[in-house]
């Protein structure tokens, strides 16, 4: 009876994360941005490969279709990279009625970035750039890329940044730019390793701002694969502020402690989960969305899937 016992026991150890929820149609994604347009309830998903592609759906299940680019010719921004933007964030202001999208331009590996901005009335294939919004030095201690909007307590702020010295905010004094005498404001950092935390997302809900980001290696699981737990995984920190003192689970600072708790790692086929946000649907409540790898279709990130988890709650933190 002992190895039955102990297999079931290890089953449940390895189940402790829900399979994504169903997706058929175009469910490539890479980094998306993610938003459920007002006007019809229609989801529209962001993904970066060599330009921002856009799929949407009238179903989270799907089934999702291709409808080209966000800016197909790249930036107006001249810097390196700029037919090549990551990293898109989706929000939407009542005053203007406008859909606002950050990007970035940068090369792997490098500082010397760019956070731009385009608006759309419709979230579909009809953006217009605004260029750059912030920019980032080779050698400085942040990188201008990973943009993500958040309203705290009432004010409009950009986190962003990735490897190096972390994750960071930047007050802005509306969508298209940044407040008087903005400067980054550290608030979340990883001392160890080569400090692989990036894609910060901040959402509100009952009382807290919650940041999550991706810990560990995004890519190249195909060519060059991490040791075995160093790829993507997504982790939860939360604050009351918003603006700093986001500690995990355990109570760990997520500055200074390393904190962070895991909320989805790679189980079952889904391999490397990042690249994360979290919006409220319209009939699901809270759901977290992300880019993942599945071996079974394949490691690159042009195989990349999209995945979706109703979050549920206890005690203040969320789970999948
Ligand atoms: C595209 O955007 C422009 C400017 O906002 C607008 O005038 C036009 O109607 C939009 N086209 C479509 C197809 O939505
Ligand atoms: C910080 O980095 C180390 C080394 O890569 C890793 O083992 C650890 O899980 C990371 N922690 C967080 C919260 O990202």
């Amino acid at each position: 009876m002992r190895l039955p016992l102990l297999s079931l026991l290890t089953a449940g150890v390895l189940a402790q994360y829900s399979d994504p929820g169903a997706c058929s149609g175009d469910c490539w994604a890479h980094d998306p941005g993610f938003y459920q347009r007002v006007s019809d309830g229609r989801y529209f998903r962001y993904s970066t490969g060599a330009g921002i592609y856009i799929h949407s759906s009238e179903s989270l299940e799907g089934p999702w279709e291709a409808a080209g680019q966000a800016l197909p010719g790249g930036s107006s921004v001249n810097h390196a990279g700029s037919t090549n933007l990551w990293a898109p964030d989706i929000h939407y202001e009542e005053a203007t009625d406008l859909y606002y999208m950050y990007y970035s331009i940068s090369t792997l590996g490098s500082r010397d970035s760019v956070i731009g901005v385009a608006t759309s009335s419709d979230l579909a294939a009809n953006w217009t750039d605004h260029g750059a919004l912030f920019t980032s030095a080779e050698g400085g201690s942040y990188n201008a890329i990973d943009a993500n909007w958040a309203s705290i307590g009432g004010s409009p702020v950009l986190t962003f940044g990735s490897y190096w010295n972390g994750i960071h905010q930047l007050p802005l004094s509306g969508p298209l730019s940044l407040a008087d005498g903005a400067t980054p404001t550290q608030i979340a950092y990883n001392s160890s390793g080569n400090h692989a935390i990036e894609a910060g997302f901040i959402f509100y809900r009952r009382g807290w701002y919650y940041l999550t980001f991706s810990s560990g290696r995004a890519g190249s699981y195909d060519t060059n694969p991490p040791a075995q737990g160093q790829e993507y995984r997504i982790v939860v920190c939360r604050s009351a502020e918003g603006t700093g003192d986001f500690v995990d689970k355990t109570g760990a600072s997520c500055l200074t402690e390393d904190g962070g708790t895991t909320i989805l790692a790679s189980h079952g086929d889904v391999y490397g989960p990042g690249g994360q946000g979290v919006f409220e649907d319209s009939s699901r409540g809270w759901v977290l969305y992300y880019h993942y790898a599945n071996p079974t279709i394949g490691l690159s990130t042009a195989d990349y899937q999209f995945g979706w988890n109703v979050l549920q709650w206890a005690d203040g933190w969320p789970s999948v």
